[in-house]
């Protein structure tokens, strides 16, 4: 650990720091807060920054990664621009440990202040700057528990011989691994220099090598601006295969092959997603799969998404989620939400613009049956959260609130089936029209939800006359006109269950040619209740048990714990001690823990599995299987 020195009393600063804010007169600051929030007002409650004072515009960051200690050390410099006369500049941080802080050049020492820790959000960093600061050095350590850090010993990963670590920025994480304006409306580009272990190469969400050097030492370059959140390092014995010309995936060397081909059609994606939206602003697309314990299923890190390998399912059936992370490569990373309560503006739009995609690809029948099921996981919130609650709402409140749990269907789904709407009353040509100015007109900038709704209004006048935008934004639970999604290809499906349900064996029922998606709308519409001898005949006829699916499997497992279908219960705890994405997690927890001896072995499970997850769902869980 670095020895703590020049720490100021924190309270001292503070007050220094008040006084110099208290110059706007009273009057003035009154008019200004009856405003509705702008692009330029509204305020994101997760950080400590002032970007009104000085904000940062670029990062150099030279860290060395150190596995035997399970920190990063080093330095962040942090290009500044004044705004004002500012006397400080404020940084978020979560358990770093600060070493010292100097100022230009001649790195001369300033003095500096942390703040008393605030839950979710960490300490405030207010560095002493001048008029003039240009470069203000940072020089820190990371903790080992650091929040957005997960450290994989070999056996955690596929090769078995190697460590990893990856980084899970956001939505406010990246300020536990670099001292930064953590907020989503504050953009800045980067470089770096990433020190490792010779055998090992490293990774970011910037150009990147494709293969390892004899010095172990590596430099990053990301020359647009980005929000922290995006901010990404992966490090491991990893590999790189290209896919296409602009395209390619790493991957440890023992999962290499097999993801090439699940990503075979990657470049057609990007191709895809170009002619629908616009040109593609950040050269390369590289996709880099993970050890299980990725807490998500796809991290939009630009240049480079990060991917859980539990959409290795061998037949390219879940590749919609690379879609995803791809669209995000125009709304989020080009157009950002501004803060986290306009989180759907980035979710909302991504799911709508992943299945355009996939309906390029392959079919419209293909993307309906998306539609279909994310409609279905939106009336499944809607019920859990109660058509009263305010997480229903597209624009959220987080205040006070870890931004984490804004993360639900209400953004994706609720966000996406309100784009269909718009896109259903103006017809396709005016709305592709509309979104493609959309990306342009806000590229590289921050988008709020009051900033969206003007935008719309003067781009598609009258809209406010056909669609009720304000019930659609603010309203709770569902609107009364969702779009009408409907799928061909599960009306045979819930046929089939139908026939199921009174009587048609298993083996004789009509699923021939049927995709995953079909499979699972399959699975979720099994009834309610269900007796082991219809579980075993199942799983007999459809080997659901064995699934490499792990869509299928984890909703597949989530009847077996309802309906106690024991032959389940080994390949349960396998899934559970192995996979760390959250969003399976959840729900087989959930579900074990509505009986006693379901909650016993959950907490036996859990006990197993918890040192294989990452703090995201750790903290999730504990939160969960604690009450
Ligand atoms: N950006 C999200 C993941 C995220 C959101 C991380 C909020 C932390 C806070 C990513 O694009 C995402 O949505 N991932 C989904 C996949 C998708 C196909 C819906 C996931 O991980 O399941
Ligand atoms: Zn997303």
């Amino acid at each position: 650990m670095f020895p703590v020195k020049k720490i100021v009393v924190y309270s001292t600063m503070a007050l220094a720091f008040a006084a110099c804010q208290s110059t706007t007169p009273k009057e003035e600051k009154k008019s200004m807060d009856q405003t509705a929030p702008t692009a330029t007002t509204a305020k994101d409650v997760h950080t400590f920054a002032q970007p009104d004072e000085a904000v940062v515009k670029h990062l150099k960051l030279d860290v060395k990664v150190d596995f035997a200690q399970k920190v990063l050390t080093g330095k962040a410099s942090l290009q500044i621009e004044n705004r004002g006369q500012a006397d400080s500049l404020r940084l978020d941080t979560r358990q770093l440990t600060i070493e010292k802080v100097t100022l230009g050049e001649s790195e001369e020492a300033t003095t500096y202040g942390l703040g008393a820790e605030m839950e979710h959000l960490g300490q405030e960093l207010a560095i002493k700057i001048k008029p003039d600061t240009k470069w203000v050095h940072v020089y820190y350590q990371t903790h080992p528990e650091a929040a957005a850090l997960q450290w994989l010993n070999p056996q955690q990963t596929a090769g078995k011989k190697h460590p990893f670590l990856f980084t899970q920025s956001q939505a406010i994480l990246a300020r536990t691994w670099v001292p930064i304006q953590d907020s989503p409306g504050i953009r800045f580009t980067y470089e770096a220099t990433v020190q490792v272990p010779k055998e090992l190469l490293a990774v970011m969400s910037a150009d990147n090598p494709q293969q390892k050097n004899a010095t172990g030492t590596y430099q990053f370059n990301m020359d647009k601006p980005i929000p922290a959140y995006l901010l990404a390092l992966s490090v491991g014995d990893i590999a790189f295969a290209p896919v296409g010309s602009r395209t390619g995936v790493y991957a440890e060397p023992a999962t290499l092959e097999k993801a090439s081909y699940e990503f075979a059609e990657m470049e057609k994606m990007l191709e895809a997603a170009e002619k629908l939206y616009g040109p593609y602003a950040w050269g390369r697309y590289d996709l880099l799969v993970l050890p299980p314990s990725f807490p998500f299923g796809g991290m939009e890190n630009p240049k480079l998404t990060f991917a859980t390998p539990t959409i290795l399912a061998g037949d390219r059936s879940l590749t919609s989620l690379v879609a995803h992370e791809l669209a995000h490569s125009w709304s989020g990373n080009l157009v950002t939400n501004q803060t986290w309560n306009d989180f759907w503006l980035n979710e909302g739009f991504t799911v709508y613009f992943e299945r355009r995609i996939m309906e390029e690809l392959y079919s419209k029948d293909y993307a309906d049956m998306l539609k279909v099921l994310g409609l279905q996981e939106l009336k499944g919130t809607v019920e859990e959260f109660g058509k009263d609650s305010e997480d229903t709402q597209l624009k959220l409140n987080l205040t006070g609130r870890n931004p984490d749990d804004g993360v639900s269907d209400i953004a994706y789904e609720k966000g996406n089936a309100l784009l269909l709407r718009l896109e259903e009353t103006v017809g396709r040509e005016k709305w592709d029209a509309f979104v493609k100015n959309y990306f342009q007109s806000f590229s590289f900038q921050s988008m709020n939800t009051e900033r969206f709704i003007t935008y719309l209004k003067k781009q598609l006048p009258g809209i406010e006359n056909k669609v009720n935008i304000q019930e659609w934004i603010y309203g709770k639970g569902l609107p009364a006109d969702l779009p009408d999604v409907k799928s061909v290809r599960f009306e045979a499906v819930e046929k089939a269950v139908q026939d199921w349900s009174t009587g048609t064996p298993a083996k004789q029922l009509a699923t021939k040619d049927w995709s995953s998606h079909e499979w699972l709308h399959f699975i979720r519409h099994l009834p309610n209740s269900m007796t082991t001898a219809q579980m075993s005949e199942l799983d007999k006829a459809f080997k659901f048990t064995n699934s490499g699916n792990s869509e299928l499997l984890a909703a597949w497992l989530g009847h077996a714990v309802k309906h106690q279908y024991e032959p389940a219960y080994p390949a349960l705890e396998k899934f559970l001690v192995n996979v760390g994405r959250r969003k399976f997690l959840t729900p087989l927890y959930g579900e074990l823990l509505k009986t006693p001896e379901g909650k016993q072995r959950a907490l036996a499970i859990y006990a197993k599995a918890r040192p294989n997850y990452h703090f995201v769902a750790v903290s999730t869980l504990d939160a969960m299987l604690k009450k």
